[in-house]
């Protein structure tokens, strides 16, 4: 039977993990929709025109290097404010969300305009402090010489430009669980939200 989790929520407030790990304790399927604006992005970054991007993604564009990127996360944030670049990514969103055994789909519009319809619905959200502070730290990880005020910068302004888009702004929806991980580490936030998917079963 179909059944679909709706995850959304800013950059970094743990969206990713908590997606996975719930897709894993209901043996769903996950979808990390960023992925399918991250290829676009770094296709129009290679000089490919968004909207034919859009329109000619496949499946391996999502395993692409580099998708994780800062440049690549800031070039999806500006291909997903235009309208036909969202219009040509609905149905293979859709198709995911109901497809036979459960999906967890994570993003900024899943539960607003992808999956209205979606029987649990998540949004996770902490400060921009906190999730710059995540962020860099992943970043220092992975080798990647940058500093806090700049993740700090980053994090605001794509947050800033995913929130006033016309088209699909991040929001909340207004049946969504609200879940703030500014103050839980990813274990207790993981317990949360599948006490709020169980609580929608
Ligand atoms: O989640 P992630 O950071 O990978 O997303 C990259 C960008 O893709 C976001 O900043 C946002 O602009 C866009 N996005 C979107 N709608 C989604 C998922 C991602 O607009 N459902």
């Amino acid at each position: 039977m179909a059944f679909t989790i709706a995850i959304d929520g800013p950059a970094a407030a743990g969206k990713g993990t908590i997606s996975q790990a719930v897709a894993r304790h209901f043996g769903f399927g996950h979808l990390d929709t960023g992925l399918l604006y991250r290829a676009v992005g770094r296709q129009m970054l290679d000089g490919v025109e968004p909207v034919a991007a859009a329109r000619g993604l496949m499946a391996e564009d999502l395993e692409a290097e580099g998708l994780r990127s800062p440049d690549v996360a800031q070039a999806a944030s500006k291909v997903a404010a235009i309208p036909e670049v969202r219009a040509a990514l609905v149905d293979f969103q859709r198709a995911y969300a109901r497809r036979a055994g459960g999906a967890v789909l994570d993003g900024r519009d899943i539960g607003t305009v992808i999956c209205p319809e979606a029987e649990a619905k998540l949004f996770v959200t902490a400060s921009p402090e906190v999730r710059a502070r995540r962020r860099y730290e992943e970043l220092h990880a992975q080798g990647v010489e940058t500093a806090y005020e700049i993740v700090l910068a980053e994090t605001r302004e794509r947050d800033h430009r995913d929130a006033t888009r016309a088209d699909a702004p991040l929001r909340p929806a207004e049946d969504a669980v609200v879940l703030d991980t500014s103050e839980l580490d990813i274990d207790a936030a993981v317990v949360r939200a599948i006490a709020a998917v169980d609580a929608a079963r």
